[in-house]
């Protein structure tokens, strides 16, 4: 029996259940009311409320500057949609690093304003300290390794990640120490496929993957990307499933000619 088809609430246990019977969990990012109501009601396992909201959403050249503030009003909008889908909040850069009463407080905070159901972290065993003392207070953290765009300036490129023996060994290290430490699962960033899969027969947790091949428990992408409404971004890893791009632009394009000519509104658009 599928457990993705029964569930009304998808939860950290549906996601292990869902691992342990061999079915795929689908993840996307959203950001706001509207487009989550649809993502929620197709059916999706998780929404990402991901800390790529500061490129979607506001424009900025890397995740560094959204705040902590503005990731719970996003995951708010999120929560307010959603019926069916486990919420997951990225904690923003500068809201964990420093220490691990710091992380807590601002893991608190995402929860108890926002009303998300996890927070994720990217890190492995740098970050240890502050993940455990999250968890301690009932909060479900999802780990991401691979390519973490917060430490963009200390890598220098979003190049794949851990080609080489020794970044991959660290990397299955990582992944043994956030599921010895109680995540519920990991997402894995654009690493080579061979060993993402390594690291989801490895550990026990599910692994979720981004341009990490197909032998890991399930796959996320950003919502803006998957729908072709940024057309400057085509990474290898990225399945488009729309244009709407050209699709918002042409409505565009058509609702100013309607109104320059005077075609809109007409009559039974009008009181
Ligand atoms: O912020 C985000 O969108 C993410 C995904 C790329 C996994 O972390």
């Amino acid at each position: 029996m599928s457990v993705h088809k029964n569930v009304k609430k998808v939860t950290t246990h549906t996601l292990q259940e869902m691992k342990n019977s061999g079915e795929k969990i689908s993840m996307l990012t959203g950001y706001d009311f509207s487009m989550a109501k649809i993502i929620d009601e197709a059916g999706m396992d998780i929404i990402l409320v991901g800390d790529s909201a500061s490129n979607v959403m506001a424009g900025h050249e890397t995740t560094l500057p959204i705040t902590l503030d503005q990731m719970i009003y996003h995951a708010s909008s999120v929560v307010r949609a959603i019926n069916r889908s486990l919420v997951v909040v990225d904690m923003p850069f500068g809201s964990y690093q420093g220490n691990s009463l710091e992380a807590l407080s601002s893991a608190i905070r995402i929860m108890k304003e926002s009303g998300g159901h996890a927070v994720k972290m990217e890190g492995g065993k740098e970050i240890l300290d502050s993940i455990k003392r999250i968890l301690t207070a009932g909060i479900p953290v999802m780990g991401h390794l691979g390519l973490t765009p917060q430490s963009i300036y200390k890598f220098g490129t979003y190049v794949v990640r851990a080609k080489e023996d020794e970044e991959a060994a660290n990397l299955i290290e990582d992944a043994k120490a956030l599921e010895d430490a109680g995540c519920f699962a990991i997402v894995l960033e654009k690493i080579p496929a061979a060993l993402a899969k390594r690291v989801a027969e490895t550990v026990s947790i599910p692994i979720i993957g981004i341009g990490a091949g197909g032998d890991v428990d399930g796959q996320v992408l950003v919502v803006h990307d998957m729908l072709g409404i940024n057309n400057e971004f085509n990474p290898r890893f990225l399945r488009k499933y729309n244009n709407l791009h050209e699709q918002m632009s042409s409505a565009f394009k058509a609702y100013i000619k309607d109104v320059q000519s005077g075609d809109f509104p007409n009559e039974s658009e009008q009181y």
